[in-house]
């Protein structure tokens, strides 16, 4: 039997069923509410809406727990690569050989893009951030597969699901490549996803580029730990483009666009810039009290989360595939060290520990960048690549749900009410 909460308005009683899903906080049902009381739900942030019904990822966010269709981020951390991970996504079971080797054989036939594509990275200054051509240019995708798109056949979604995944990677290098002023590269298909990505991305015609299996390996963790994280900014944004039937791709760029901010995708390269800007651990007790203070509006950027209020166990794991890759690369760096010193203040901090303010995914994603020699510019585009899967996960759920109406929040309206029209002459 449905549990039911009774909510009693102006002397009014009405009952609100009570959703239970497999794991996580029950729901309350207030799809009626509205019809029912003639109120609306304030809830500024969505910090207590459930906008959708899920089956892709799952979070504790009091226990730092995070999965991908069931399956603990660790295992797949340890046991999987990038495209089995991107696969369990999309389709919610690991594949088994034969579904491997045909989803990556999909996956290599859409890694290039049409060569008209490429003339729009000439309308790019040269010293353009590698995110905003990544929304211009991935948004322009859907010029090209637009009138051929029904987004209500899932073949034709799955295909433009293949598209993306395989498109992003070499976007994401061509963009770099187009600010440093090389030629803009074309993909390898006999390489891994990971391999392709870092080819694209450094090779060069006149030199050799061997690939180093170490930073290959490392790519791919980021890869998978960057690949879905639920209803977070970025999803919701392709959730609610996408439920106005627009272009897939469009709705990819929309995404793209939400990740880019400081407060989201963007922390990565934020956290970088502070520590850089800390510069000796000496300094540290300095930014400790300026994140603290209210007067000041620095924060320390990859700590806290909306839903995590506890260590975020990507960070746990990057945090310790920084130290491998530094130790296998025989790299030392000093922002590593504050870093660590930092986070170790930081947790015995009454400010801290009150506020349940823990390292997030980037506060070390940055410094593993730094060690594989990723530029700074290009941290959020690497996230991008990787959350496409996650996005057009979401999005392909989001079309195939029943339930799957126009997203189409309420307000609580504090302007004029209606006035008398007066004109100055
Ligand atoms: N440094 C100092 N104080 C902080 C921080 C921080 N990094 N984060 C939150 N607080 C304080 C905040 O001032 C507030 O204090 P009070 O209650 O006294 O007003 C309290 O903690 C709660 O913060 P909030 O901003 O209300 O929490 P939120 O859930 O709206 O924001 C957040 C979450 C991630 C935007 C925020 O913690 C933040 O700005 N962190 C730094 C940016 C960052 O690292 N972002 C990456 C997020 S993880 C990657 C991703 O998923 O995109």
């Amino acid at each position: 039997m449905t549990r039911k909460a009774t909510i009693t308005i102006d002397g009014k009683t009405i009952e609100v069923p009570i959703l239970k899903g497999s794991c996580g906080p029950d729901v309350l049902d207030i799809r009626n509410f509205y019809q029912e009381t003639g109120m609306f739900c304030y809830d500024p942030g969505f910090t207590s809406t459930a906008s959708c019904t899920s089956s892709i990822t799952y979070i504790n966010g009091d226990k730092g727990v995070l999965l991908y269709r069931g399956y603990p981020i660790e295992d797949l951390v340890e046991k999987c690569d990038f495209l089995e991970v991107a696969y369990l996504l999309l389709y919610g079971e690991l594949p088994d050989i034969a579904q491997k080797e045909s989803f990556e054989q999909s996956i290599n036939h859409h890694t290039m893009v049409h060569e008209q594509l490429r003339s729009f990275f000439q309308g790019f200054r040269r010293d353009a951030h590698p995110m905003a051509i990544m929304v211009g240019v991935v948004g322009a995708l859907s010029a090209f597969y637009h009138d051929s798109l029904d987004i209500y056949d899932p073949q034709q979604r799955e295909i433009a699901s293949h598209r993306l995944i395989a498109k992003m990677p070499t976007i994401a290098a061509m963009a770099y490549n187009y600010a440093r002023g090389c030629p803009l590269p074309y993909p390898k298909n006999q390489l891994t996803y990971s391999q392709n990505f870092l080819n694209m991305m450094f090779a060069i015609p006149s030199e050799p580029y061997q690939i180093n299996p170490v930073i290959a390996r490392a790519m791919d963790i980021i890869f998978i730990l960057h690949a879905d994280h639920e209803q977070n900014a970025s999803t919701s944004t392709v959730r609610l483009a996408g439920s106005s039937q627009a272009n897939p791709f469009a709705c990819i760029a929309s995404g793209i666009a939400a990740l880019w901010g400081p407060a989201h995708g963007g922390a990565n390269e934020a956290v970088l810039s502070m520590l850089k800007q800390i510069g000796s651990v000496k300094n540290i007790p300095e930014y400790i009290e300026r994140a603290k203070s209210k007067n000041d509006s620095f924060r320390l950027s990859g700590f806290g989360h909306r839903v995590y209020k506890n260590y975020d166990p990507r960070a746990r794991i990057i945090r310790k595939a920084c130290h491998d890759v530094l130790d296998q690369l025989k790299l030392s760096d000093p922002l590593l060290e504050i870093a660590l010193e930092l986070e170790s203040i930081a947790l015995k901090d009454p400010y801290f520990i009150e506020k349940k303010l823990y390292p997030n995914v980037d506060f070390y994603s940055g410094i593993m960048f730094k060690a594989l020699e990723i530029p700074t510019s290009m941290f959020t585009v690497i996230f991008s690549v990787a959350r496409t899967v996650g996005w057009i996960a979401q999005w392909n759920e989001m079309m195939a749900d029943p339930a799957q109406k126009i997203g189409r929040p309420r307000q609580l309206y504090v302007g004029e009410k209606n006035r008398t029209f007066f004109k100055s002459t």
